[in-house]
């Protein structure tokens, strides 16, 4: 398998419709108006010298290589700034233009330090291949004069090097961190002969603004900033393309491999997700893959007092069956269920609920969207008819006005958040509704035009208010809503939002927000053009979480924002693949596709093609099987991927109900917190160990294509059949292609997805069907998958969770970049660098009033608990609210929150918790204990310390 080297084109593509022919050499081309010579002579197959000019970025013509003449035109203008004009005759090789080529190349090279044999990027550095392609043979200027080859290095950043002797100054990086990341953390310091790229203020990388995303990396064309991980294995000698398994964008990578090693991650620039970005995360973290903690041998034990036992798979899978056959026989059929992972791939999602539902004979499945996207799914059927976003990521750049409703886009779904701030920086307006000032309410050259800081647990009010001021002020989009709508629905909505008491002035006093602001904001997303709405757990985590999903599909379809490009509802989906395991049928009422139950029709299909009976009835959901395993009836669960103790709210009913059952299979990469309530261990394996399919955020079905071995012997899905055997219900499959071949038989809106179809397009975004054989990329064009779209009413009901004197201020959560959900990942790599422990963000007034000064330890409580952290001081927060994250395992920040939960799904009320905070003199025993046990762990991650 070849190294997969991706044609650069020098400069982006031109997006117009206009043609334009020209000649280049002798032959004839026609491209797209505003297309550059340098690409249009790439369309022939002919590559200009270049060496600042990348098609990742827009041309800036600074190292004059590649130079071409024009008939009729004086001079040799670049060909990475000059555009084609019709009837233009270019030539590219001329004996003047090589002259001039090579004493440009004699320049670079009399200041670079000519170790190309040892250098890292030997084989693979542009200024080696343009002195090549330019023909240089000797420099006439010699290298003795004054010149940058002593100059040090930057090692300051764990993932890549700066060599600052090898820098040829063509500010690709400090382009690529404005334009394609759109950090703008690099400049370049000082004037001709002493210009210099610098971070920051002639800071280090790890102490400038440097997100580590590693675009510059990318872009460089010298060793100048090169990847640790190349240097220390060696330059990479085959890839394969496959899908960053943390966040909902679905990057593509080029995994790119020594034999079974590893050596980095390329972001793909075919990748329809990422085009070609990436973030800290899956360009850098993924360490965790062969961390000494991995698991990877079976391990039971009779009770969880007792030490682990490591055994054979064979072992392993027969107790594990006979366990659960046992609890079944004595405790009945539904005292057993299970919980399909957002981290697998859909066929593994796929083959745990086919378990459960054929093998264990029950519904009781679920999986970790309960937690996050489950209102998505119920509110968004509701209105339009689908579980699902309606756009693609391309459509952003089509969009007028942002609406961002409780999300972070630049810290949990960093490469959305770069494109979005690339179409900001256009020049698209921004309203952000959301209790903190995220770094998209103000960043360098993005102010929102609105910030609405909700007081957390009143998105419904606000939400609502939005509508009142659309349908008062007269700024619905009527054509739409007769056209496409239920016309009935939207009279009795508009009537309900119409009345006094919604309006913005009306609900000011108990959501905080000042109603000038609303009215402006609604004014300006109902008139402004293009209106997008984008959303996070921010909506969806709260007692009112479908309410807000539906007050949000409300108004896109209000304003007609709905049905084409640059519009729409688009929930940014947390987990890689948690779109995929609720298509997959991971909830207890729903087959994959999002079929009830109970619906006759489409069981009997799935009895027929399972060959056996299916239950009618939903099974439990999480928060069921664990209030059933208190009460004594459910007794044995098993679970895939997930760390529900971590993850799930409430953790001291967690543990209860963990505690009281007799048989806990924990499938899992490392052993996580519910594995202390574990009677098997079975080891998972990564996303590098394994085929499959995730799906993201915008419905996109990608490849996830095994680079090495299962260190553990097997792929998940193996091991789910492995069970199921053993339970006595068959499974056959030899290739996950198959798996996709059965969903894609039983699952309407999958059913021309195939292994085949994803490898000659790359990717399809669902539904893909004899409809739409290449798939959709947006939803609802010309009429609504329900039929007509319908509008619900939302009355705003206040959540339980109140404050008072005894719990003054309220606790929300959020993530941060570096870090991962539980961080059972990220954890275990370098990434704690930048966040080692969780914060707890508190505005300087409360923290005056109760004696905190910043860094202090304080001890946060709840009504379901208390735990103790250290106090951010930041204005990011109003006065009332406390935030923190909830990656480390030491913070165990669900200890304290609450049981409340969203009144269709039961997704937790995460987000709204009434606190106290007051001083504290530090952690308590166990947070030191574990935070030791923490450290150890990146000690081995760095091999500073053996595992043993
Ligand atoms: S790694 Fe990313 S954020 Fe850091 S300097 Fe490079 S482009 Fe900018
Ligand atoms: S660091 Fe690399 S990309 Fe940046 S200016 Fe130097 S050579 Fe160019
Ligand atoms: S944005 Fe998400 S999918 Fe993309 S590299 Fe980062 S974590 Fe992976
Ligand atoms: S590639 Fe055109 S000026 Fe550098």
């Amino acid at each position: 398998m070849p190294l997969i080297r991706e044609i650069d084109y020098g400069t982006p593509a031109s997006k117009a419709e206009a043609s334009v022919t020209l000649t280049i050499d002798g032959q004839s081309v026609s491209v797209p108006a505003g297309t550059s010579i340098m690409r249009a002579a790439m369309e022939i197959g002919t590559q200009i010298p270049k060496l600042c000019a990348t098609d990742m970025m827009e041309a800036f013509g600074s190292c004059r290589l590649c130079l071409v003449e024009i008939e009729g035109r004086a001079g040799t203008p670049a060909s990475c700034t000059t555009p084609v004009v019709e009837g233009m005759v270019v030539h590219t090789q001329t004996p003047k233009l090589a002259k001039l080529r090579k004493g440009v190349m004699e320049l670079y090279i009399s200041d670079h330090p000519l170790d190309c044999l040892t250098c890292s990027a030997n084989g693979d550095c542009e200024l080696q291949d343009m002195a090549g392609q330019v023909g240089l043979r000797d420099v006439r200027y010699g290298y003795e004069g004054e010149s940058h080859i002593h100059e040090g290095k930057d090692e300051s950043n764990p993932y890549f090097t700066y060599e600052k002797s090898k820098c040829i100054v063509c500010s690709r990086c400090v382009r690529a961190c404005d334009e394609v990341q759109g950090t703008l953390a690099l400049t370049i310091s000082g004037r001709g002969f002493n210009s210099r790229v610098s971070p920051g203020q002639s800071e280090t990388f790890m102490s400038s603004e440097c997100v580590s995303c590693g675009a510059c990396v990318q872009a460089c064309p010298t060793a100048t900033l090169n990847e640790k991980a190349v240097i220390e294995i060696g330059a990479p000698e085959h890839s394969v393309v496959t899908t960053c398994a943390y966040c909902g964008v679905g990057c593509a990578f080029k995994a790119e491999m020594r034999g079974e090693e590893l050596v980095r991650m390329v972001p793909y620039k075919d990748g329809k997700a990422n085009r070609g970005h990436s973030c800290i995360k899956g360009r850098f973290a993924w360490g965790y893959a062969t961390h000494k903690e991995r698991i990877l041998k079976p391990m039971i034990r009779a009770s969880i007092d007792e030490l682990w036992r490591e055994v054979s798979w064979e072992e392993a899978i027969a107790h594990t069956a006979s366990e659960f056959k046992r609890i079944q026989e004595k405790y009945g059929r539904s005292s057993v269920g299970g919980i399909t992972s957002s981290r697998c791939t859909d066929e593994e999602t796929y083959l745990v609920q086919k378990l459960i539902r054929a093998g264990f004979g029950n519904n009781n499945v679920d999986t970790c969207a309960r937690v996050c996207h489950s209102p998505t799914g119920y509110g968004l059927k509701t209105t339009f008819g689908t579980s699902a976003g309606t756009q693609d990521f391309d459509s952003v750049e089509d969009t007028d006005v942002v609406l961002i409703v409780g999300a972070n886009p630049t810290d949990a779904h960093p490469v959305f958040g770069s494109r979005m701030k690339h179409r900001l920086r256009q020049g698209a307006r921004l309203i952000v509704i959301d209790p903190r000032k995220t770094e998209l309410v103000r960043t360098p050259h993005i102010e929102a035009d609105y910030h609405l800081p909700t007081r957390p647990g009143t998105n419904v009010a606000i939400l609502t208010a939005l509508a009142h001021v659309i349908v008062t002020e007269g700024l619905v989009d009527q054509e739409f809503v007769d056209k496409y709508c239920d016309v009935d629905a939207f009279q009795h909505w508009a009537e309900f939002v119409s009345q006094p008491e919604r309006s913005p002035e009306a609900v000011e006093a108990y959501t905080g927000v000042k109603a000038a602001d609303v009215r402006a904001a609604a004014r300006l997303y109902a008139t402004g053009g293009n209106g997008a709405i984008y959303y996070g757990l921010g909506v969806t985590e709260h007692s009112q979480g479908s309410t807000s999903v539906i007050a949000i599909a409300n108004l896109a379809m209000a304003t007609g924002n709905i049905g084409r490009r640059g519009v729409g509802v688009n929930p940014l989906r947390g987990q890689n693949n948690v779109q995929g395991s609720c298509d997959m049928g991971s909830f207890p009422h729903e087959f994959p596709g999002y079929r009830h139950v109970s619906d006759d029709k489409v069981r009997e299909q799935f009895e027929a093609d399972w060959g056996v009976a299916l239950q009618n009835d939903p099974g439990f959901r999480i928060p069921n099987m664990l209030d059933a395993a208190v009460e004594g009836e459910f007794k044995a669960i098993y679970v895939q991927g997930e760390d529900i103790l971590q993850s799930d709210p409430n953790t001291k009913h967690v543990s209860a109900g963990l505690a009281a059952m007799e048989c806990v299979v924990v499938q899992d990469l490392f052993l996580n917190e519910t594995a202390n309530y574990a009677h098997v261990f079975l080891p998972g394996s990564t996303f590098l160990e394994k085929d499959g399919t995730f799906i993201n955020a915008e419905r996109r079905i990608q490849r996830v294509r095994k680079v090495m071995s299962p260190k553990n012997g097997y792929a998940d899905w193996e091991i789910t059949q492995l069970l199921s055997n053993a339970m006595g219900y068959p499974m056959h499959y030899s290739h996950p292609s198959e798996i996709m071949d059965e969903i894609a038989r039983l699952t309407p809106t999958f059913s021309g997805v195939s292994y085949d179809l994803l490898e000659r397009e790359g990717s399809v975004q669902w539904p893909c069907n004899d409809k739409a054989p290449l798939g959709s990329p947006i939803m609802h064009i010309g009429g609504f998958v329900r039929g007509k779209g319908n509008f619900v009413v939302t009355e705003y009901v206040p959540t339980d969770e109140k404050t008072g004197p005894r719990y003054p201020l309220l606790l929300t959560t959020g993530r941060i970049l570096s870090q991962y959900n539980v961080g059972a990942q990220t954890r275990r790599t370098a990434n704690s660098m930048w966040h080692e422990e969780d914060v707890l963000e508190i505005h300087p007034h409360d923290a005056e009033d109760r004696g905190i000064k910043d860094r202090d330890w304080v001890k946060l409580q709840s009504r379901a608990g208390a735990t103790t952290l250290r106090a951010k001081l930041t204005e990011r927060v109003a006065p009332g609210v406390v935030y923190t994250t909830f990656h480390h395992p030491t913070a165990q920040v669900n200890v304290i929150t609450t049981d409340y939960s969203d009144w269709a799904t039961n997704c937790p009320e995460y987000k709204v918790t009434a606190v106290q905070v007051t001083p504290s003199n530090g952690p308590t025993n166990w947070q030191e204990q574990y935070g030791e046990l923490q450290r150890r762990s990146r000690r081995i991650a760095a091999n500073v310390e053996p595992a043993e």
